[in-house]
Order: structure tokens, then C-alpha cells, then sequence
């Protein structure tokens, strides 16, 4: 795996010469920000050993559990699928926490307010610290597994989106209400106290995020030509199309490959397995969701689904 790539991203980059606070709220959550603060490498009891007898991911989250083809294998290999599918799942939060690290040092740049830029620089420091603790936990677990391409793209989208509003609700709003829920969800099932108190102190500072993006959107989007307000609204079906569609099996699955090297598995009924299950509405509805429980919801809120998007929206099966 290449370990640079490069991305040319036309920043435009805003100096602020008012330094008082015209958005109480953004500053209230800056002071928040810095008493929040905890450290990767203290704060986290590392002294405990990893406990892979149970479910690291929640069995609700790790779907494969549910599929004939992973039954269907003897113990030692089922738990060592299990082992790589939450390392697999893990790595793409660790490359989403380098995304957010790399997406909110844009940020400081762009955005027209300095209570926005202020606030944009604790988050800056928040996903240095989650990218240290993943990539700590994912190591002892197993290996770290390349990015998935959609995520990548998607997280390009967002470095080289050239309205400073369709990074604010790419990254502050769908990828960090995806990254607050999936984690939240993670707390929940998890049987390994580690992945337990990484995810709930990660998850805390991820809701700030989301709510600096529900804060700062709530205001600027009536604000915005309706042209520029309309490519926002394109760029977040955008993402979340692309990110769903991954989820379901377009594409997704080619970065999953590595998983299954060296197990006894027929890769072509597994594929067309995963293909099917993930196709059914059903088979979806039984299992917790954060775009459909947390990103959808606040794209809702703030009014970047519309009349004219929502009907796309409704093909993926949301009730919108
Ligand atoms: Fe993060
Ligand atoms: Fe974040």
C-alpha cells in the first residue's frame, strides 16, 4: 500500500480581522471544547489485554455473523473473521479520523468567522487524538486495512469542494453524524471493555462536531444564494449515495477482500450472499443504522433534504 497520495484542493483561504464573538453558541462550544479535552495516551486503561472470546463489534453491527457462508465455518476461523472484520471496520475510522483531521485544518482556513475558526482548531487537535488511539487499538488487534475506495472519495469530495458550506455539512454533518452514530452503536454491543472506553470518549467529542456543523448551518444556509444552496443540497446526497451504495455492496466488497485470504470460503456464494442480503429492505430494517437514525435526521433538520432531492433519498428506503 502506497503510504502518500496527494490531493490538489483550492483552498480559499479567509483572514479575520473582527475578533469579537457574533456566534455565542459556536464560542460556548469552544469553551466546552477545551475542558473536554482528554489524552489517547493516558486516559485509556492500554494496561488491558483485548478480549476477542466475544463480539468485538456489536453482533447487530458485524452483519456477517447472520450469513450461511460465515456459519457454515469451524470456530477457529469464524473468531478469526470476526477478529479481521473489526479490524477491517476499525481501519476505516482510523483513514475517516485522518480525513477529519486533514478536513477541519481546512476549516481553520475557510470559514468567514472566528468564533468558527477558533472552535475548528480544538477539532483539529480532537481527531489527532482519535487518530492516535484507533490506530493503537487496531494494531494490537491485528493489522490496519487499506481505505475503502468510496470513503476515500467521498473524503476527496470534501477536501476539494470549493464552497466552505459543502465541507462544513460533508464532513461536520454526514461524516461525523455517520462516525458519532456508528460509535455510539459500537458502545452499546461491544464485549471488549478496551473498544468500550475508546469509543466513548471518541464519541463525545464526535458530537461536538456534529453539533458545530448543526450550529454554524443552521444559520448560514437561508443565508446563501439559492444556487450555492442547491449545490450544497447536491453534494450531501452526493455523499451519502456514495457511502450507502458502498454499504450495500457496490464496491464495497473489493476492499474486503483481504478478510477472507486464507479462510475456506467459496468467494463467489459469499459475494453473491453479502449482494442479496444487503439488497433486502428487511434484512437492513432489523439492524441499527446511523445514517437512518442519525444522519438523516439532521440533514432533515436543517433543510438540505428538499423537494427536489428528497425523492433520491426515498430510493435508498429512507423516510424522508
Ligand atoms: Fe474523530
Ligand atoms: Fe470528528
Amino acid at each position: 500500500m502506497a503510504t502518500i497520495e496527494e490531493v490538489l484542493t483550492p483552498v480559499r483561504t479567509l483572514w479575520k480581522f473582527d475578533y469579537g464573538t457574533h456566534n455565542k453558541a459556536l464560542r460556548d462550544l469552544y469553551e466546552v471544547a477545551k475542558k473536554e479535552q482528554w489524552n489517547a495516551a493516558t486516559d485509556v486503561p492500554w494496561d488491558r489485554e483485548i478480549d476477542t472470546s466475544g463480539d468485538i463489534l456489536d453482533p447487530r453491527q458485524d452483519m456477517f455473523q447472520d450469513f450461511d457462508f460465515v456459519k457454515a465455518l469451524p470456530d477457529d476461523q469464524r473468531t478469526e473473521l470476526s477478529v479481521r472484520r473489526a479490524a477491517w471496520t476499525l481501519s476505516q475510522f482510523l483513514h475517516g479520523e485522518q480525513g477529519a483531521l486533514l478536513c477541519c485544518g481546512q476549516l481553520v482556513e475557510v470559514v468567514p468567522d472566528i468564533d468558527g475558526k477558533l472552535y475548528a482548531a480544538t477539532q483539529v487537535v480532537d481527531e489527532a487524538r482519535h487518530v492516535e488511539v484507533f490506530y493503537r487499538y487496531i494494531q494490537r488487534l491485528d493489522r490496519v486495512y487499506p481505505i475503502d475506495p468510496n470513503l476515500q472519495a467521498v473524503i476527496n469530495a470534501i477536501l476539494q469542494a470549493d464552497l466552505w458550506q459543502m465541507k462544513c455539512v460533508g464532513m461536520q454533518v454526514i461524516v461525523e453524524g455517520l462516525a458519532m452514530g456508528s460509535f455510539k452503536i459500537m458502545k452499546e454491543g461491544t464485549r471488549d471493555e478496551l473498544l468500550r472506553k475508546i469509543v466513548e470518549l471518541t464519541a463525545m467529542d464526535e458530537a461536538r462536531h456534529v453539533s458545530y456543523g448543526l450550529i454554524y448551518m443552521k444559520d448560514e444556509l437561508p443565508r446563501m444564494p439559492d444556487p450555492d444552496r442547491e449545490r450544497v443540497e447536491d453534494f450531501a446526497l452526493m455523499a451519502v449515495q456514495t457511502m450507502v451504495n458502498s454499504g450495500r455492496g457496490s464496491g464495497g466488497q473489493s476492499s474486503q477482500a483481504a478478510l477472507f485470504a486464507d479462510l475456506d470460503i467459496d468467494m463467489a456464494a459469499a459475494v453473491t450472499e453479502v449482494q442479496e442480503k444487503m439488497a433486502d429492505p428487511e434484512f437492513r430494517a432489523q439492524r441499527p443504522n446511523a445514517f437512518r437514525d442519525y444522519v438523516i435526521p439532521q440533514l432533515l433538520r436543517l433543510g438540505i433534504i428538499s423537494d427536489r432531492t428528497a425523492p433520491q433519498y426515498r430510493e435508498m428506503g429512507f423516510e424522508v
